[in-house]
């Protein structure tokens, strides 16, 4: 088991412009595994290298939805790789989502993306793949590719609900920390 720091606002390597991968290999699968295990342990859905310090072009999804609809059904887990992914083409129609990410620790806000997009990535076997995503898939796939990007849910508020979001992730770390030793 390792579990990964992840990286938090204002944290300017969330800024960066992620390096393609080049080569699957072990090395590649290890940092996948910890990927997840961080992620399943956060708890979230998705997750870039880049927001556990690593800026290359890799995204793992698993939405963790129940079987049914039964208030009492386990999650179940369908983890996803994306390795240089691309989208290739979104619908015109666009939906909003209230989104939160690991980054940006307990904030949320209502997002609009394209609703359907269609995406080519290389799979963890170096496969090429293509594929369409609509409803949370999509979501989460359009915002973790923006961080391969450098770009935050944050980028689509407005300047003034943009910086008060990160001042309250600021504070409340620094409140953590004060705790911590108390
Ligand atoms: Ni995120």
């Amino acid at each position: 088991m390792s579990l990964l720091p992840i990286v938090e606002v204002p944290d300017p390597i969330l800024r960066a412009s992620s390096a393609p991968v080049e080569r699957v290999d072990d090395e590649l699968k290890g940092l996948v595994q910890s990927m997840f295990e961080t992620m399943y342990d956060a708890p979230g859905i998705g997750l870039a290298a880049v927001q556990v310090g690593v800026p290359r072009r890799l995204l793992i999804i698993d939405l963790q939805e129940p079987e049914s609809d039964a208030e009492d059904a386990p999650p179940v887990r369908r983890p996803h790789v994306f390795i240089n992914p691309e989208i290739l083409h979104s619908s015109d129609a666009r939906k909003s989502y209230n989104e939160g990410c690991l980054s940006i620790p307990d904030q949320y806000a209502e997002i609009e993306r394209p609703d359907v997009v269609r995406a080519r990535w290389t799979d963890l076997d170096g496969r090429q793949q293509e594929g369409e995503f609509d409803g949370l898939m999509s979501v989460c796939l359009q915002h973790e590719v923006d961080h391969l990007n450098g770009i935050l849910f944050i980028d689509y508020l407005s300047r003034l609900k943009r910086d008060i979001i990160v001042r309250k992730v600021v504070k409340s770390r620094k409140d953590r920390a004060k705790a911590a030793v108390l």
